[in-house]
């Protein structure tokens, strides 16, 4: 017996509530609340069982309280935007509630994300007796995971690891982003960085660029190293990796749109004044896109998101690819969303699992590399995100340095 309440009807809200939904045995009760109530009761009658909706700015502490007081769930899954995981987390630590979410926290001014300011809530959670999972999307989350698994059955000490993120999908949109367009711009026109020797190194934004070929017939694609912030905690959590990279594929159309964008000015995220009103670029170029959420419809093609890990074992040399392929096809007959929505929600549902059968339980603020991955890697494969492990005579050659 479990209540879960998930914040957030967006694209990735969306998936977790179907999930959730088709496991009763686990989430016998699912409230899903958002800022507008109508998306959540729209996600609602999408399924065969009865849940139930609630509106609620995340943005106010004192109206999450009241919700939580009122619906007195085990845990709250977020999937609304990062600028609410501090306002969630404070409410969870005030009325005594578990917490697991799919991004780092992100001021709304400033286009930086870390982790420093949700692993300050470590004595917190630990003191309340209460656990906080963080990113448990799939990148980060999985791709956590997947080292983690790696690091576990087939290596002593990891070397390298490059995260590989391949949307092979086509939305028949001229622009449009898989995910929230605010949060995704703001990540993709960053400066990218990566791990090595010790220290972070960065370069411009989408600077560094290499063409690889990815498995299964998706074939090469051009990927673009940027900064990603499960990064951030595996340098922490599994100790010694020499090298850490995120790539991320593009198409040129896309980055055709984006630099004209930015070039213009409208992806901007300080306030301009409008009309005599106060308006951020970004936010409005946001308004006049797609709704990441109604994409599932027109998408086709797959996703592949994996680790490719090298390094050493009884003294021998390994190389290592694991990894994902998802249809964005199969995904929107499923649960009536794209891919990427899919495969954020699917391992938040596996988290929220993980937690409420005691599988994955600690008191304090995690990242879901912290704990055994082999029950969360089964899960995967009977939820509909089945992985694949190949090892590789040698590092691929656009890797090498
Ligand atoms: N780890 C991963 O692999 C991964 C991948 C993709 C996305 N993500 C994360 O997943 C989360 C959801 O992404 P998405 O694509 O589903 O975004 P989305 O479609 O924009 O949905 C976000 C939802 O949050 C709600 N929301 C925003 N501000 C709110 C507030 N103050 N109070 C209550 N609800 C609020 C919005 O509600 P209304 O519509 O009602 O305004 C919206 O429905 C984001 O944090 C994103 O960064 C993680």
């Amino acid at each position: 017996m479990s209540k879960v309440l998930i914040i957030g009807a967006g694209g990735v809200g969306r998936v977790v509530t179907h999930k959730c939904a088709m496991t009763p045995d686990i989430f016998t009760d699912i409230c899903l609340a958002s800022r507008t109530k109508s998306k959540c009761d729209a996600i609602a009658a999408e399924l065969n069982r009865k849940i139930s909706t609630s509106a609620v700015d995340a943005d106010n502490v004192p109206e999450l309280v009241s919700l939580l007081k009122d619906y007195q769930p085990d845990l709250v899954i977020n999937v609304a935007l990062p600028y609410q995981d501090l306002t969630i987390m404070d409410a969870c630590l005030e009325v005594g509630v578990n917490y697991l979410d799919t991004a780092n926290y992100e001021p709304k001014d400033e286009a930086k994300f870390e982790y420093s300011w949700q692993w300050a809530y470590q004595e917190r959670f630990k003191e309340a007796g209460l656990m906080a999972l963080l990113g448990c999307g799939f990148d980060p989350g999985v791709t956590n995971i997947f080292t983690a698994y790696a690091n576990k059955h087939h290596f002593d000490q990891i070397e390298t690891l490059d995260i590989l993120d391949c949307n092979a999908g086509d939305h028949g949109q001229h622009f449009a982003t898989n995910f929230n367009p605010e949060i995704n711009i703001r990540e993709v026109t960053a400066n990218g960085r990566f791990w090595e020797n010790g220290e972070w190194k960065e370069t411009a934004p989408l600077d560094v660029h290499r063409s690889f070929d990815f498995p299964e017939g998706i074939g090469p694609k051009d990927m673009y190293l940027m900064y990603h912030e499960e990064m951030e905690s595996l340098v922490k959590n599994i100790p010694g990796v020499k090298r850490m990279r995120f790539w991320m594929t593009f198409g040129q159309q896309y980055l055709t749109h984006l630099r004209v964008l930015e070039n213009i000015g409208m992806t901007r995220i300080d306030p301009i004044v409008y009309n005599g009103q106060e308006i951020i670029p970004l936010q409005f170029l946001k308004a006049v896109l797609p709704d990441p959420g109604s994409l599932g419809k027109s998408t086709q093609g797959r996703t592949c998101i994996g680790c490719i890990v090298d390094g050493h074992k009884n003294g021998e040399r390994k190389h290592y690819y694991i990894y994902n392929i998802c249809d964005h096809e199969q995904c929107f007959e499923e649960v009536n969303s794209q891919a990427v929505s899919y495969t954020t929600g699917v391992p938040a549902m596996i988290g929220a699992k993980m937690m409420l059968t005691g599988k994955w339980k600690g008191e304090g603020v995690f990242n879901v590399e912290e704990f055994d991955p082999d029950p969360f890697m089964e899960e995967l494969n009977t939820n509909g995100l089945p992985w694949n492990e190949v090892f590789l005579d040698k590092k691929p050659d656009v890797l090498v340095d």
